[in-house]
């Protein structure tokens, strides 16, 4: 995991201009009306911490779970998600928020399962979609970023649960990919 390893792929001051991007998209979208945001953790952290900054609109923010990489794998596992933590969100307008959209197997999960809950609408925001990777016909209705089909980290995003802080984002050369591990 030597830093040598990680290409630099999007600045700290691009992905901040992009978040500015996604925070007018959604300001304009909700155009004040009360918005519950619905972190998927830990991968969203960043990303939710600056962008519920830049809104200035009534907000509740809540988290769910979702893992579904296992160990040092780079490529997707069995998807566990915990909702246990979820708030109510009966008639809200709910907005996921995740680091990436990789196959979409965990957004298209969550807003299945939200649906239970009757809420008043459910979208979604992601900083990242890796291009020719969705296995779903759901689409994120707010894209920071399109990115190459390739194993990313920083500003939330990790392998092996480090990288997280970095405040853009990087890839990690293959060579440092082992198999079977990561988050
Ligand atoms: P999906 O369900 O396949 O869309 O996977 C989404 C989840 O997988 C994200 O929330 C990330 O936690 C993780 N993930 C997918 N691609 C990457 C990556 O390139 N780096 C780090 N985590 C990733
Ligand atoms: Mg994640």
């Amino acid at each position: 995991m030597a830093s040598t390893a990680l290409k630099q792929i999007l600045s700290e001051a691009q992905v901040q201009a992009g978040v500015r991007r996604l925070a007018g998209e959604i300001s304009a979208h909700y155009d004040g009306r009360p918005l519950t945001i619905i972190g998927v953790l830990t991968g969203s952290v960043v990303l939710l911490a600056d962008l519920i900054r830049l809104l200035d609109m009534p907000l509740r923010v809540g988290v769910v779970q979702a893992r579904s990489y296992r160990g040092a794998a780079t490529t997707p596992g069995a998807l566990t998600i915990n909702i246990e933590s979820l708030p109510e969100i009966r008639d809200c307008d709910v907005l996921l928020i995740d680091d990436i959209f990789d196959t979409g197997q965990t957004l298209a999960e969550l807003v299945v399962q939200f649906g239970r809950f009757s809420p008043r609408s459910v979208r979604s925001v992601v900083l990242l979609r890796k291009q020719g990777r969705s296995r779903v016909a759901l689409e994120p209705d707010h894209i920071g970023f399109e990115i190459p089909d390739e194993f990313v980290v920083g500003y939330g995003l990790d392998y092996q649960d480090a990288y997280r802080n970095l405040p853009f984002v990087a890839s990690l050369e293959a060579s440092e990919l082992a198999e079977g591990a990561g988050a």
